[in-house]
C-alpha cells in the first residue's frame, strides 16, 4: 500500500483591527485583535515516512520552521511516525500574514488526521505560537489573551485585498518591543470595528481598520510609513499593516477592482503585491482542501473564492 497522503492549503491572514491593552507578566501583550483569512496560501504535504524530513521551497528561514515545531509538539504527546513533509511557501515570511503560524496548525491538523490521534489542537497549537490557534478555527475571529483565544465572528458583503509586501521582514518579538513607547492608558475598544464589519464596503470599514502596531513598526522602519501613505493615496479605502509587519494592504470591493489595483501598484512599488479575497469560514473550510491551486509565489496567482 503507498504511504497515506495528506494536503492542505494553508491561508494568510490579515488584521483589520489590533489594539495593545499592555504588557504581561510572561513578556507576551495582551491583544485585541480582529483576524480575517485571506485566499494567499502556502500548500503544506505530509506522508508517512522513516524520521522527520521537511522539504521547503523558497528562501531558508530563520530559526526552527513551525511545521517541524508541530510535529514536536505532536510527537512530544503521542507516539506517532515519521513523517515526509513538502511545504510550499505563497505567502512572504516575516510578513505579519501569519505563513508559518498558518503551516503549523496544517500541520496539527494533517498528523491528527493521518494518524487518527484524537487531538486537543488547541491546546497544542497554544504551545506553538500566538496565532495557530487562529488557524485552526479557519474563519474572521476577534482574538484575545496574546492572540490565542479566539471568538469566531460573522463575516459580510464580499471584500478583497490589495497586498504589497516590501521585501523585508520585520521581527515580531522587536515589533512588540518597541510598542511599549505607543500604549496609551486608553486603548481603542473594538466595538466601533465590530459594528461596521460584516455590514460596511471598504469605504465604510476603512474608516475603521486600526493597528497599534503600526507606530512601533513605523519607528523600526520608518520608510515602511512613508510607503503605506504612497499606497493609501492609490486606494479609496486607504491602507494598513497587518500584524507585526511588514505587509500592508487595502481594502476594495471586487476581485476585478483587486486584480486591477494589484497590476497599478505592482507597477509603482517594488516587492510583492498581490490581490486576495477575504475568506468567510465557508470559503475557508472549502478551500482548504483543493490541492490543485498551490498560490505558488507568483503574485498574481492567490485564489478568489467567491462566497
Ligand atoms: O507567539 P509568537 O511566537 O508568534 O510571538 C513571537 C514574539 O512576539 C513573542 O516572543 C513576543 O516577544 C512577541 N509577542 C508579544 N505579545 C503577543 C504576541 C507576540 O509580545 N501577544
Amino acid at each position: 500500500m503507498p504511504p497515506r497522503t495528506v494536503q492542505r492549503r494553508c491561508p494568510a491572514k490579515l488584521n483589520l483591527f489590533l489594539e495593545v491593552l499592555g504588557r504581561r507578566p510572561d513578556g507576551y501583550h495582551e491583544l485585541s485583535t480582529v483576524m480575517v483569512p485571506v485566499g494567499l496560501y502556502d500548500t503544506l504535504t505530509v506522508r508517512e515516512a522513516k524520521g522527520f524530513r521537511l522539504e521547503v521551497d523558497g528562501p531558508p528561514l530563520p530559526g526552527t520552521n513551525t511545521v517541524e515545531k508541530a510535529y514536536r509538539a505532536v510527537a512530544k504527546r503521542r507516539k506517532i511516525p515519521g513523517v515526509r513533509a513538502s511545504l510550499a511557501k505563497g505567502i512572504p515570511a516575516g510578513s505579519g500574514m501569519g505563513g508559518g503560524s498558518s503551516d503549523a496548525a496544517a500541520m496539527i491538523e494533517a498528523l491528527d488526521t493521518l494518524f487518527d490521534l484524537g487531538l486537543d489542537r488547541h491546546e497544542v497549537a497554544a504551545e506553538i505560537g500566538s496565532d495557530v490557534n487562529f488557524f485552526l478555527e479557519r474563519g474572521p475571529a476577534l482574538c484575545s489573551g496574546r492572540g490565542e483565544k479566539v471568538a469566531p465572528i460573522p463575516s459580510g458583503p464580499e471584500l478583497h485585498a490589495v497586498i504589497l509586501w516590501p521585501g523585508f521582514s520585520l521581527s515580531t518579538a522587536a515589533v512588540y518591543a518597541r510598542v511599549r513607547d505607543f500604549l496609551t492608558p486608553r486603548p481603542r475598544v473594538v466595538i466601533d470595528f465590530l459594528n461596521s464589519f460584516g455590514r460596511e464596503g471598504p469605504e465604510g470599514l476603512g474608516r475603521v481598520l486600526f493597528n497599534r502596531l503600526e507606530l512601533a513598526a513605523f519607528a523600526l522602519h520608518p520608510e515602511l510609513s512613508a510607503l503605506r501613505g504612497k499606497l493609501a493615496g492609490m486606494l479609496k479605502a486607504g491602507a494598513r499593516m497587518t500584524g507585526s509587519g511588514s505587509a500592508l494592504y487595502g481594502l476594495c470591493a471586487s476581485s476585478a477592482e483587486a486584480g486591477r489595483l494589484a497590476r497599478r501598484v505592482r507597477g509603482q512599488f517594488a516587492g510583492f503585491v498581490a490581490p486576495a479575497a477575504l475568506l468567510s469560514r465557508e470559503d475557508a473550510w472549502k478551500s482548504r482542501k483543493s490541492a490543485s491551486n498551490s498560490s505558488a509565489v507568483a503574485p498574481t496567482s492567490s485564489a478568489h473564492s467567491a462566497r
